[in-house]
């Protein structure tokens, strides 16, 4: 690719047989890609011939382009030939290998009255904050959970039914919330969960949460489906900053391959592979919004994305859905003896043991209620699992997520055997504020999580156990079923090591 293509000469391929589209200054023939788009041929089309920058970087992952051959990038743009452009309220200018500057959230322009990051005191604050800033697609994507949201409301609300044990007459006066987590030492229990496209809430999306992570020495798990790429963040990752890539499998085996290779080299820490989601569940708000917001704003892009599925299916399409745990020994034998292997959408005891024998961490997980509604909260799975087979606490480090809102849920996952938590949603919303958000997010938990052990009667996470909850209302809605490792009759297919 070397051609230097005038807009003029751009403008001509503009039809369903000939189509060239412009994204950050690229010029590319996408004539062949329309119909395996997944946001369908009609959505390019309205941008052929034209620069689509604006409209297609927030809402692709920054992989999204690796979707189309080398051979379809036909040029660069000769922006001396471009006489006037609309102004631009989003760094859409930057090449992916240079993050940009701190700037400020898209949607933050408009007549409303900006809510203020200092009146937010809780997390809950900072949503309902968000929900005023961030466009009302955006948030029905990053809020949104599975048909009736059942899931979804149970991961909040399954904390508020497990009670604490108070231990009093301890010296407090010393409180360490230091941990390692996977080995690496960090300064909190807590990690920011992978979520997909960021950049919807903010241009900087996972890079100021990266910059914030950095300075208060938390953990970062960075997604396939990122508004920005694993190399991306990798460039300006701190030198003592930890980051985990989560994956899921590609088709071609060979893509995951080569990803997985690259973030090993590049100083990642572990693989978090995603196993909830081999389909995507139905996410009624996300698509409704795209049809309320095809009334109400009128803009060109929600007419575009008007008889779409909503941005959550597209990232079943390329997919393997034929994964199966055996596969887990072909990501071994890719990263290497070394390198953690965490299993995400982990939902009941007998996986958590399988996934235990077989060498690799437990992630308990329902997608944040945005999978299969009805699948258990969190805390239901941690009390199943140990219910029924206790050791795997022992054998490997067991993280959760899903509805972790308060500093408190967060010392009752502890307590219950998690090495740490993750949070998804909250890092989403507090991009409506940038870096200050995501820092706000992560001092109001470090203060929360700091007050609730004090009162607990522990000065470290080591000490929180089982004695320090009650979990009696919740026990009820902890199966009995249980066929896995360690009973009789369990085919042990899955006892060999990774
Ligand atoms: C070079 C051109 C383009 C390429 C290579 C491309 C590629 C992709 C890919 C790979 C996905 C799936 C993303 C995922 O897995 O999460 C996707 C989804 C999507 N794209 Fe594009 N895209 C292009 C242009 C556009 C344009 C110009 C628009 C219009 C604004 C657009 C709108 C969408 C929408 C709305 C989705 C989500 C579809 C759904 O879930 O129903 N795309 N695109
Ligand atoms: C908008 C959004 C996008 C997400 N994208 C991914 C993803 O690409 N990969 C993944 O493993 N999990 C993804 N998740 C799930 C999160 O990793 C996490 O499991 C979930 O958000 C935890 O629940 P919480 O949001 O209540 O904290 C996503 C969650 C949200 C809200």
């Amino acid at each position: 690719m070397s051609a230097t293509l005038s807009l003029a000469e751009i403008q001509k391929h503009n039809n369903p047989e000939d189509c060239w589209i412009i994204i950050r200054d690229v010029v590319y023939n996408v004539t062949e890609f329309l119909n395996e788009h997944p946001g369908g041929a009609k959505m390019i089309l309205r941008y052929a011939g034209k620069d689509a920058t604006e409209e297609y970087e927030p809402i692709h992952p920054e992989s999204a382009l690796d979707a189309l051959p080398a051979e379809a990038k036909v040029g660069t743009l000769d922006k001396a030939t471009v006489t006037s452009q609309p102004p631009k309220d989003t760094p859409t200018g930057a090449k992916d290998t240079e993050p940009p500057a701190a700037a400020t959230p898209a949607a933050a322009s408009g007549p409303k009255k900006r809510p203020s990051l200092d009146a937010c005191l809780s997390l809950r604050d900072i949503e309902i904050a968000a929900e005023q800033i961030l466009t009302a697609r955006a948030f029905a994507y990053f809020k949104g959970g599975s048909d009736d949201e059942w899931t979804l409301n149970w991961n909040e609300e399954s904390f508020s039914r497990v009670r604490f044990r108070p231990r009093v007459l301890i010296d407090i006066s010393t409180v360490s919330m230091k941990t390692t987590i996977l080995g690496q030492p960090v300064s909190l229990p807590f990690l920011i969960a992978p979520a997909a496209m960021a950049k919807q809430a903010h241009p900087d999306g996972e890079l100021a949460l990266a910059r914030a992570a950095a300075k208060h020495g938390i953990a970062q798990v960075s997604c396939i489906n990122a508004s920005y790429g694993y190399e991306t963040m990798s460039k300006q990752k701190d030198p003592n900053q930890v980051f985990y890539y989560q994956v899921y499998i590609h088709k071609d085996r060979r893509v995951t391959e080569k990803d997985l290779r690259r973030v090993r080299e590049l100083g990642y820490k572990g693989i978090f592979l995603t196993v909830d989601a081999p389909a995507v569940g139905k996410r009624e708000r996300d698509e409704r919004v795209t049809l309320v917001t095809e009334d109400t704003e009128g803009g060109s892009y929600s007419k575009a994305a008007a008889g779409t599925r909503g941005l959550a299916k597209s990232t079943s399409t390329f997919f393997d859905n034929k994964l199966i745990w055996q596969d887990l020994w072909w990501i071994r034998s890719i990263v290497g003896p070394d390198m953690p292997i965490v299993v995400k959408g982990i939902q009941t005891a007998e996986d958590a043991a399988i996934c235990a024998r077989m060498g690799a961490h437990v992630y308990v997980s329902n997608h944040g209620g945005r999978q299969l509604n009805g699948a258990p909260a969190a805390v239901e799975i941690l009390l199943e699992i140990r219910k029924h087979c206790p050791w795997v606490f022992d054998l490997v480090e067991v993280y959760a997520d899903g509805g972790f809102r308060r500093g408190t849920d967060i010392v009752k996952a502890i307590a219950l055997g998690c090495r740490g938590v993750l949070l998804g949603r909250p890092f989403l919303f507090s991009l409506a504020f940038g870096q200050d958000g995501a820092e706000k997010t992560i001092e109001i938990l470090r203060n929360e999580i700091d007050t609730a052990m004090r009162l607990l009667g522990v000065t470290s996470l080591d000490q929180l156990g089982p004695q320090h909850v009650n979990c009696g209302e919740l026990e009820k809605n902890v199966s009995e079923q249980y066929d896995g490792p360690g009973k009789p009759w369990f085919k042990n297919y899955f006892a060999a090591k990774l």
